[in-house]
């Protein structure tokens, strides 16, 4: 090679290299500082248009444990049974994602979601079995009875559709029919790209739909001792730690996800939230459930990892003083209503009278309130926004069905 050649190689590769180091510096940071080749070969196609079009989605993805494990956006995106699909730069996807394509990979964790309450039962809460197949009702049925065979709720139609879509349906939807037969939403805890067991831990990922007075567990679990401790440490944990191995070593406080689904210290994973329960503390009067037994077992052999026995039985004996004391005063309350309903004292029509709204108010903010904060470790939530509100309320039921009386004995020849 003579030399007028090398100088123009050397030349050449040098100008190459240094417009490519322009170009990248007038590149976004976010692209240059893209993942490896090797992430790209992996995940093929997509990344190479997305990481300029969506770029965050492909930061999201690259945490993951999918982009570890070679599971490529194809995999996820490409049309399932009978879902709707579009051509997209060559490829075919589905125009929408749900569970069904979570499903193809992860059966046992749809199997336990569809049994649970965040299942049919949460849509059916607000809609009623509009949307269900004949086959979804049954099997949802079987686990349930009641609680999806119903007509859509009084109160969401009293306030009209399009309020719902926003409000009560987001939250619900966790449990939404989707038009390929499968039922709900994985991503409600994992979200789309970053699919991540750390996020599904946090209790504000629980927290975006229980919370508010009505079901103030994020807030409970905010003043309880595990949440202020885990709120102190949560930075020393390993929070990303696999579910199959998960021990107290890596997480020492307990979130919403530790108690009601990990599989702490070689306990199953259940995406049935369901199974640790003992009572439907959401309900007016609370009853023992069907699985009273097996479900407060389930839910102490997972304190028992971290606590003593007696501890422990000291707790469930304490929080089931409240709920029967509960009960007494949200039934007093509900009689007195029902009794001046019979007088003809109340319109037949729900919601339609103001004190209608405080006996709703009554058990379904403070009655409920009292249980859960009883049950998750809230003192100020027993009593100030629980017990003192009960007495309130009741007073105010009372005093509204004595000028009732009044008024109705004054009208009487
Ligand atoms: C040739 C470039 C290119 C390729 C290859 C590509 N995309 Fe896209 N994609 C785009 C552009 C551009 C958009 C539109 C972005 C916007 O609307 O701002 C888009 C949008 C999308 C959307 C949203 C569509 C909608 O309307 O809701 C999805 C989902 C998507 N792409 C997934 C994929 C997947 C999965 C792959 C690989 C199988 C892929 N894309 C391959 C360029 C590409
Ligand atoms: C674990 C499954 C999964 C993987 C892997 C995955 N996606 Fe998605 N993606 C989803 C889901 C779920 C949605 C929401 C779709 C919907 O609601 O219809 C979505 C939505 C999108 C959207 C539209 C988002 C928006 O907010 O507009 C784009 C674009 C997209 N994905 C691109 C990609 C690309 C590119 C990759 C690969 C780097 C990828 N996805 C990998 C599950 C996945
Ligand atoms: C093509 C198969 C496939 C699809 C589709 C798929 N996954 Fe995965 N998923 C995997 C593999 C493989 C792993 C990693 C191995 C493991 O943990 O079992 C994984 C792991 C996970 C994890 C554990 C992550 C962690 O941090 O430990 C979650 C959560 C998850 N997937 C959720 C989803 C959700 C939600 C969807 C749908 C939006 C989905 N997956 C779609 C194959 C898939
Ligand atoms: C912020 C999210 C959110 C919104 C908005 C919301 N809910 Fe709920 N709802 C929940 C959660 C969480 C529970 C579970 C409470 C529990 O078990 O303690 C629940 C429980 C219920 C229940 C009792 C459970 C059952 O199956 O009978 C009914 C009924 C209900 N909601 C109806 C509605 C209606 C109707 C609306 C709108 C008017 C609505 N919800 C708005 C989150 C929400
Ligand atoms: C997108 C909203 C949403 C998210 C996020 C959510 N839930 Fe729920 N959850 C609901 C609704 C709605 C219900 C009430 C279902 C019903 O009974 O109608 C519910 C009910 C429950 C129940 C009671 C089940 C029963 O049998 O009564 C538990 C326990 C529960 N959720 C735990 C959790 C935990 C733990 C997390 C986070 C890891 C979580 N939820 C995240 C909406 C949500
Ligand atoms: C230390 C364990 C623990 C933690 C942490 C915890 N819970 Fe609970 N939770 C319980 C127990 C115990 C019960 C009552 C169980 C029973 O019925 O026997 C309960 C009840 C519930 C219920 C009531 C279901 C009904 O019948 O109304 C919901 C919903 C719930 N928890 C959600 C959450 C959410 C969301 C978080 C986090 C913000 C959380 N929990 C944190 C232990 C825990
Ligand atoms: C209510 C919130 C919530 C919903 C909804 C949810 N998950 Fe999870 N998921 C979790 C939590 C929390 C964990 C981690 C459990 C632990 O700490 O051991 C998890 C773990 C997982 C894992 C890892 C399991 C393992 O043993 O390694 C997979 C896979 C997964 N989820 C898939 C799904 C799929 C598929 C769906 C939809 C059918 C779904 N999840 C819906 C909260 C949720
Ligand atoms: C992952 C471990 C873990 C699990 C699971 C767990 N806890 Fe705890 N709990 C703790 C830790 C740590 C503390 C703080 C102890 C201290 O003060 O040093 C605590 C504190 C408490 C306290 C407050 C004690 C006090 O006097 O301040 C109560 C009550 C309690 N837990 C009850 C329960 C119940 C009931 C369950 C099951 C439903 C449970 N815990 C599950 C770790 C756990």
């Amino acid at each position: 090679m003579t030399f007028k050649y090398v100088f123009i190689a050397v030349f050449l590769g040098t100008a190459l290299v240094v417009s490519a180091l322009l170009v990248n510096r007038a590149r976004p940071q976010q692209e240059t500082s893209q993942p490896s080749a090797d992430f790209v070969r992996a995940a093929g196609k997509c990344v190479e248009c997305h990481r300029r079009e969506t770029s965050a989605i492909i930061h999201q993805y690259a945490k993951s444990q999918h982009a570890v494990h070679n599971v490529t956006c194809y995999d996820c995106h490409r049309p399932q049974p009978d879902q709707a699909t579009m051509e997209h730069k060559g490829f075919t996807l589905a125009q929408h994602l749900t569970a069904s394509n979570c499903r193809q990979c992860h059966a046992t964790e749809y199997d336990q979601f569809v049994r649970s309450r965040h299942g049919a039962p949460a849509w059916a809460a607000v809609v009623g079995s509009d949307g269900f197949s004949e086959e979804q009702i049954t099997f949802a049925e079987t686990y349930h009875p009641g609680t999806v065979r119903r007509p859509a709720n009084l109160l969401a139609i009293r306030e009209g559709e399009g309020v719902m879509e926003m409000g009560c349906m987001a939250c619900h939807a966790i449990g939404k029919p989707n038009t390929d037969g499968s039922i709900g939403t994985c991503t409600a805890c994992h979200a789309r790209h970053s699919t991540s067991v750390a996020l599904a831990r946090q209790p504000e990922t629980c927290g975006q739909c229980h919370m508010g007075p009505d079901h103030s567990q994020l807030e409970i679990f905010n003043e309880s001792k595990h949440g202020v401790l885990f709120a102190a440490q949560k930075d020393q944990m390993r929070l990303d730690a696999s579910p199959k191995t998960l021990s107290t070593a890596d997480m020492s406080v307990p979130t919403c996800a530790t108690c009601h689904m990990s599989g702490l210290e070689g306990m199953n994973v259940t995406h049935d939230v369901t199974e640790r329960l003992s009572w439907w503390l959401f309900a007016p009067v609370s009853k023992k459930r069907p699985n009273y037994q097996l479900g407060q077992e389930a839910m102490k052999s997972l304190c028992l990892k971290c606590h003593a026995r007696s501890q422990v039985e000291r707790f469930y004996q304490e929080a089931e003083v409240v709920v029967q004391s509960t009960n007494k005063k949200v039934q007093a309350s509900l009689d007195l209503v029902a009794e001046l309903r019979a007088e003809g004292l109340l319109t037949p029509e729900p919601f339609d009278e103001p004190i209608e709204f405080i006996a709703f108010d009554l058990w379904h903010y403070y009655g409920r309130t009292a249980k859960h904060g009883a049950f998750m470790g809230g003192a100020d939530f027993v009593q100030w926004h629980g017990n003192y509100e009960l007495l309130l309320k009741r007073i105010e039921i009372e005093e509204i069905a004595a000028s009732l009386r009044q008024k109705a004995a004054t009208k009487r020849p």
